[in-house]
């Protein structure tokens, strides 16, 4: 039988690390939080990695958009940006202002301090309702730091993430990704096929 919440409690262990995602479009830059990104290529000549990124999201159409991103693994210490990047909206404010940043290879932002980073052009998408994913070709790569040193600290999972966010962030945390869920829901049945161009 198929239980809806023992049923999304399974799913968490196909989680991701927790990554920030870049985007900049007309000069706006913007970030946001996932745990929906994985490795998409085996062949090490193809690097390619795969993201959903929900429709309602401000990063959402800058990506479908623009046909580029930034994806940034996190350390454990790095639990402020969780917050900061994954909490609130772009729309509502500039949430890389006073985040240390440079532009990347393809003009997205990529944060100074992470474990690691990718800068993608998107190659693929599809619908799946109330999100897209979104299949990006890896163009440049850094090592977490702006001097590009190896990946230091350890790597910030989802569990990590649910298990050590401080105790008055919870209930926020909690609350956004319930009316994220009722949304999603509306939407996620309604999947349309799109063709994705070639990047501008
Ligand atoms: C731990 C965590 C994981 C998240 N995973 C996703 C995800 O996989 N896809 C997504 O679209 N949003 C995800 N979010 C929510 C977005 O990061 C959040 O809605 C953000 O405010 C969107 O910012 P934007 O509107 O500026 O794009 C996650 C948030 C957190 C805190």
């Amino acid at each position: 039988m198929l239980e809806p919440g023992p049923t999304y409690q399974l799913l968490r262990n196909l989680t991701s690390p927790v990554v920030a995602i870049t985007s900049q479009r007309s000069g706006k830059e913007n970030g946001m939080i996932s745990d929906a990104a994985v490795r998409a290529s085996i062949v090490p000549s193809i690097p390619r990695l795969s993201v959903y990124i929900h429709k309602f999201n401000y990063s959402h159409d800058m990506i479908f958009e623009t046909g580029r991103f930034g994806l940034h693994l996190l350390h454990t210490t790095q639990l402020d940006v969780v917050r900061r990047l994954g909490f609130v909206s772009g729309r509502d404010r500039n949430k890389l202002e006073g985040l240390p940043h440079h532009p990347g290879l393809l003009g997205v932002p990529v944060l100074d301090e992470c474990f690691a980073h990718f800068e993608c052009s998107v190659a693929n998408v599809m619908d799946t309702g109330s999100s897209t994913l979104f299949l990006g070709d890896v163009i440049a790569v850094g090592r977490g730091s702006a001097t590009g040193l190896e990946p230091r600290g350890e790597l910030l999972t989802a569990t990590y993430f649910r298990a050590n966010m401080p105790a008055d962030w919870r209930h926020e945390y909690e609350a956004k990704l319930k009316e994220a869920q009722q949304v999603a829901a509306e939407m996620s049945r309604k999947i349309k096929p799109v063709v994705w161009k070639a990047t501008p």
